[in-house]
């Protein structure tokens, strides 16, 4: 049966099937068509089965967001399934899933690859969000290395030497990368997706509760437990309310909005930045 007659539907690209992406996805996907890339085909497969049980227009692509070649052929399979409206980049990995050099090359790197690739392939009027973190706001980068940072080419980011000097622990690797993010945004805004008349934003969260959230809770004892009482909302988030947050920055009424960070933390970094909660 054909349940949708349209033909040269808008695609959706999410790099990252998980749960924060797989919900944005489902808050956007109507009348659209989805392109699911994960390095994960178990879950690519799972997430396909569920979204075209729900009546959407789903395809998949095993994609490794470590790989330049990889995220590129991704954005180009992309592009030849028609107007590459929006860009969802959700992968990556946290501070007890892997090394530092990792994280940095996914969550850093990778970051780049995607954002580079689909600065190439994006429709005028599309619009792209990273998922960034909370983290980004917890290790202050000085000045000059974050306009080292904008100036250097996506290939060139792990030679900085304030990163290979600092970024020796998994937790401060993941701090810096998802700083990067917010920069990587802001320096695509203004060149490569402006060019495109395309905007690009990120949003950091706090603690979403996804299977992520689960390796960190498991590795970090109470220290979760106290950062949650600390803050303002007392409360931990789904990938749902992050989800109404990226449908707004990717629709028409964000239009105005572009190169900028949505924080969505439930108060986290306020009660840092006022000594209410002091990182351990
Ligand atoms: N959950 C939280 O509390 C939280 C908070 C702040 C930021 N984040 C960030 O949000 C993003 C999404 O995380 P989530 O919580 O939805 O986790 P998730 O584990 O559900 O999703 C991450 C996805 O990335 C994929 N992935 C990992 N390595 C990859 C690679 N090399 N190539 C392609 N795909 C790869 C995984 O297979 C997975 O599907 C991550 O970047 C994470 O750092 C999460």
């Amino acid at each position: 049966m054909i349940f949708d007659r349209n033909e040269n539907k808008d695609v959706i690209a999410l790099l990252g099937a998980g749960s924060m992406g797989t919900a944005i996805v489902r808050r956007i996907a109507a009348g659209r068509k989805i392109l699911l890339g994960d390095i994960s085909e178990k879950n690519l497969e799972q997430v396909s089965h569920d979204l075209q049980y729900s009546g959407y227009d789903v395809e998949i692509c095993v994609v490794n967001a470590l790989d330049k070649t990889s995220v590129e052929s991704f954005a180009e399979k992309a592009a030849s399934l028609g107007n590459v409206k929006y860009f969802i980049d959700t992968a990556g990995a946290s501070p007890s899933q892997a090394s530092p050099e990792h994280i940095l090359k996914l969550d850093m790197v990778g970051t780049g690859y995607a954002v580079d690739a689909f600065g190439k392939m994006m429709a005028a009027r599309g619009a792209g969000l990273i998922i960034s973190s909370q983290t980004g706001y917890m290790h202050r980068l000085p000045d000059e290395v974050e306009l080292e940072i904008l100036r250097t080419p996506t290939d060139k980011l792990m030679d900085i030497a304030y990163i290979k000097k600092t970024a020796v622990q998994s937790g401060i690797a993941y701090m810096i990368a998802k700083r990067v993010n917010h920069l990587q945004a802001q320096k695509a805004a203004a060149t490569t997706w402006k060019e495109r008349r395309a905007r690009i934003n990120t949003i950091s969260p706090g603690i979403i509760v996804t299977p992520l959230a689960y390796d960190e809770f498991k590795a970090a004892g109470d220290n979760y437990q106290v950062m949650i009482d600390s803050s303002a909302a007392m409360r931990t988030a789904s990938s749902d309310e992050i989800a109404e947050a990226g449908a707004f920055l990717l629709g028409e009424h964000a239009a105005f909005i572009t190169g900028t960070d949505l924080l969505i933390d439930g108060g986290v970094i306020a009660s840092i930045r006022t000594g209410a909660y002091k990182l351990h």
